[in-house]
């Protein structure tokens, strides 16, 4: 697809809206709250009155304010017609071996068909990513570097962009040095070198439910179990389940996705966080975070990471630019505390080095600014396409169905009426060339029967509306 991030500079009104967009979504702004007059607007944004205007009548269309005649512009009360949230998990109290890998493999299969709506995997339009400035980097990369770029880079890897981390971990409430950064091939290979450092076959490991089927695949290659934890779809695993579950099972380490979990969208909030990695560091248990949705927040300020709260060097850090720069690029890290070793070591036996080129690019993307820009860009579409994902699924699913509300990130986990398989639903898009993400997936003992992701950060065009409401048809047939 031709790239176009040309087009997604943001107009002065959209950058207007999205300011109050992001005002609403943090709560500075509550449903009912008046907005200031358009003229108040305008001397307080320095922009002229056609601008607010027109930001005003955006933030209308997406249905966030709604005007009230002589009376001024308001926050909504219910700031869309949404589906009710899905409950708390309530997985079975054993672990068990994982066995996702065949199905997994299914959707990875049919996306590779161009004509396929993609729903299903958790990635961005190339429109969404700064492709062509990503390009002119890598051109002059070959040009002026180009033995640089054919070298190995052994671990810990890129030191400038360990460095460029080092940098950003200071908005993640921890302060990281580039000493303390190990570069992946992505976050997968981070989360996969983590449970190897800490974990051994026919270890087990508790993680959130639903989980991040990517992180179900390494549990199973790794001949881990998976012993599933309650978790809230706005908070995140649930500590007083997880400490139950402690107090039953000898576990290895626990797995979490801390800001805008895959499939949930859950963001862990910070005084958890804090609990969460007191509670482990008593019984000397590794938490391995995982971390690559945090940047994606909708409202104004970044989460902390849990590492944040890390004494003991126990916590196990993995990020990557995956879902905010490129994943192609397979640029991700870790920050492995006091197993830094270790991981080193196992970083070299499972690939050797991190492509070097890819490193380069992304550490002077960072370097030279334009990142954060960039940022506010996506967090705004993405912002805006969960809610019209969410509407959509409002308007042309089964009475019944439940939506999450994530604050973040890029997914929307749809709990459809129990009659519904999820995966005869995938079965029955796939036939009119959709792919969606089955509920059983999410799960290393096969739950969440009736329940569907969908990924939201393809551009909302008007072929990707007719998509998801042809799943909403086929979910009416099955109901
Ligand atoms: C929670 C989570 N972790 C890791 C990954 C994979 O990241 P990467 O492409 O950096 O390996 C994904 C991708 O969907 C994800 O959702």
């Amino acid at each position: 697809m031709k790239a176009q991030s040309a087009a997604l500079k943001l107009k002065l009104f959209e950058q207007v809206a999205q300011r109050i967009g992001e005002a609403v979504a943090s709560g500075a702004l509550p449903p009912g709250a008046r907005l200031p007059s358009v003229r108040q607007m305008s001397d307080q944004e320095g922009v002229s009155v056609s601008t607010v205007l027109m930001a005003y009548m955006q933030l209308e269309a997406e249905g966030i304010i709604e005007a009230r005649p002589q009376s001024g512009h308001y926050v909504r009360h219910a700031p869309r017609d949404i589906c009710p949230e899905p409950q708390m998990s309530k997985p079975p109290q054993s672990a068990a071996p994982v066995s996702v890998g065949a199905a997994v493999a299914k959707i990875y299969e049919a996306a590779r068909d161009p004509q396929i709506v993609p729903l299903g995997a958790a990635v961005a339009s190339p429109e969404l990513l700064p492709t062509r400035r990503l390009g002119r980097i890598l051109a002059a990369l070959a040009r002026n570097e180009p033995e640089a770029g054919v070298s190995y880079d052994m671990p810990p890897g890129f030191l400038s962009l360990r460095q460029q981390i080092a940098r950003r971990s200071f908005g993640w409430g921890c302060a990281l040095s580039a000493d303390e950064l190990v570069t992946t091939c992505g976050a997968s290979e981070a989360v996969q070198l983590s449970l190897r450092a800490v974990a051994k076959p026919g270890d087990t490991v508790a993680v959130e439910s639903p989980a991040y089927y990517g992180t179900l695949q390494a549990i199973e290659a790794l001949g881990l179990k998976a012993l599933e934890i309650a978790t809230h779809p706005r908070h995140g695993m649930e500590l007083s389940a997880l400490d139950a579950a402690l107090k039953r099972h000898k576990v290895a380490a626990v797995l979490v996705v801390t800001n805008f979990s895959n499939p949930m969208g859950a963001c862990m909030p910070e005084e958890r966080k804090r609990e969460l990695v007191s509670l482990l560091a008593r019984r000397s248990i590794p938490l391995i975070e995982d971390d690559v949705y945090g940047d994606l927040h909708f409202g104004s300020a970044r989460p902390k990471v849990a590492k944040a709260f890390d004494k003991q060097g126990t916590v196990l850090l993995c990020g990557s630019v995956s879902k905010t720069i490129a994943p192609g690029f397979r640029v991700g890290w870790i920050a492995p505390g006091r197993f830094r070793e270790r991981v080193e070591l196992l970083k070299f036996s499972s690939s050797m080095a991190t492509p070097t080129f890819s490193q380069m690019a992304i550490a002077e993307f960072l370097r030279s600014g334009g990142f954060d820009r960039h940022l506010r860009m996506l967090r705004r579409h993405l912002l805006i396409q969960v809610g019209k994902m969410a509407a959509a699924v409002k308007q042309h699913f089964p009475e019944g169905t439940r939506a999450t509300r994530p604050e973040g990130g890029s997914v929307l986990w749809v709990e459809l009426p129990e009659r519904v398989s999820a995966l005869e639903l995938q079965r029955r898009a796939l036939q009119a060339r959709i792919i969606i993400a089955p509920g059983p997936l999410f799960s290393a003992s096969q739950r969440f029967e009736n329940f569907i992701r969908l990924n939201c950060a393809q551009l909302w065009t008007p072929a990707l509306e007719s998509a998801v409401a042809t799943v909403g048809r086929l979910a009416h047939q099955l109901a």
